[in-house]
């Protein structure tokens, strides 16, 4: 269930039509709408209800000032993959106890960063990182509550990019790997062991790998526990998929009860690591039409998005449901929906039935709440789009669109010069 509807024809966010907001606030425009972001996080926050738990939402879906404070304001956790991501959680008014660290690259200064702030727990993902994070704990004279990232070796059938939790990942270690390593840091006086983290991907939907995966971990915590080593919680990680067009992913509800299944007998804390299945649907990216063309027998809608505004497309091949947000027409077309940067990736949509548009009107495109914003770029010099988060019949500027002046910070046309070595 989102907000995003068509009252008398053209497409609200909650009360406010999109014309009227592209009108006030221009485009490209990304749109969010509170009461669905609000909705998906107190369903999923519902679904572990009679087991200790905490929604860690991931940063990294959306980490627009305001939707974090949002999040924080409901109680949420976070989990963040760099100090940069902790700072906007901080910045947003999230409590660093309720943050999960999870990169299989973090640095030195990452590290010190978070513990000097006392986030809950550091996932670590190798050998090597767990001394840095002892020698940087020690350095600080504090201990360092860890977590292993496990890699439960299963497939969880999604596209290539987005898989973490294959063996041949870049991510987690085996869990071979993690009895030794668990055994290793239990005898550190700089490290306090409290669980276990993993995710397997992203835009998963189906329930079987989520399932397979944590009874793997299980396995793993009950021998832990034989050798004395008690873990205080289990991160399942995130992953869960939206329904962008056809894909019938589980509801939250389905999945939080699969998850509790799963861990019955379990007596610590589950924690999760939300992103897209909260912000996803709760997020429009409103474009103008530029122009219409035709190129052989190709039919093109130019529109003012781009790659660098949406890149899932061009990335992943997402695919993205694009509407008019003005009362559709009967008449059809099937068309490229193609944005102005220069490469023949820069693509919203791909041959797709739409209803006709022309030059000058609207269109909506859907399910751009998660990694939408976030994985944009100035690319070409196209300053970056704005961002609204609208409350019923109220809209807050969230992020206002980037200007020139933006575009060249930190820049100098003739910089001065540093001379290195003799
Ligand atoms: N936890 C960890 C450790 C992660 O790496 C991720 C996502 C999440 C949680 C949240 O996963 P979610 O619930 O959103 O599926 N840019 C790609 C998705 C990359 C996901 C990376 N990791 C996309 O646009 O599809």
């Amino acid at each position: 269930m989102n907000h995003f509807q068509r009252r008398r024809g053209v497409l609200h966010a909650e009360d406010i039509p999109l014309d009227e907001l592209a009108r006030a606030y221009g485009t490209p425009l990304y749109v969010y709408s509170t009461a669905t972001l609000t909705r998906h996080w107190k369903v999923l926050e519902r679904s572990l209800r009679g087991m200790p738990h905490l929604l860690c939402y991931a940063v990294k879906a959306n980490s627009n000032l305001a939707v974090l404070s949002l999040f924080a304001r409901l109680g949420s956790g976070f989990d963040i993959v760099s100090a940069g991501e902790l700072y906007r959680v901080l910045k947003a008014g999230g409590e660093p106890g309720k943050v999960v660290f999870s990169g299989v690259g973090k640095r030195d200064d990452e590290i010190a960063f978070a513990l000097d702030q006392g986030v809950k727990v550091l996932d670590v993902e190798s050998a090597e990182e767990l001394g840095r994070v002892s020698v940087v704990a020690r350095r600080l004279k504090r201990r360092a509550p860890i977590a292993l990232r496990v890699n439960p070796a299963v497939d969880p059938k999604t596209h290539p990019y987005i898989a973490t939790g294959l063996r041949e990942s870049k991510f987690g270690v085996s869990v071979e790997e993690a009895r030794r390593l668990y055994a290793l840091a239990a005898g550190d006086p700089a490290l306090q062991v409290k669980g276990v983290a993993m995710h397997i991907g992203s835009q998963i939907t189906e329930l079987g790998p989520f399932v397979d995966a944590i009874a793997r971990v299980r396995g793993l915590v009950r021998d832990l526990a034989r050798e004395g080593i008690h873990l205080a919680h289990l991160d399942v990680g995130g992953g869960l998929g939206i329904p962008y067009g056809g894909e019938e992913p589980p509801h939250p509800d389905v999945y939080g009860a699969a998850v509790k299944k799963a861990l019955r007998g379990f007596d610590g804390e589950v924690l999760l690591e939300p992103g897209r299945v909260l912000v996803g649907n709760a997020g429009v990216l409103v474009t103008r039409v530029l122009y219409r063309k035709r190129n052989g027998r190709r039919e093109f809608v130019v529109v003012d998005a781009g790659m660098n505004d949406l890149v899932r497309p061009a990335l992943y091949g997402a695919q993205h449901a694009i509407e008019p947000v003005a009362r559709p027409r009967e008449d059809e077309i099937v068309a490229d929906v193609v944005g102005p940067v220069c490469e023949s990736s820069d693509f919203l949509a791909q041959r797709r039935r739409l209803p006709e548009v022309n030059g000058g009107e609207l269109l909506c495109v859907r399910s751009a709440g998660a990694y939408g914003f976030a994985m944009s770029s100035s690319y070409n010099a196209r300053p970056r789009a704005a961002e609204v988060l609208v409350d019923g019949d109220v809209a807050r500027l969230a992020r206002r669109r980037e200007t020139f002046a933006d575009l060249t910070r930190g820049e100098q046309a003739s910089p001065p010069a540093r001379r290195f070595g003799t």
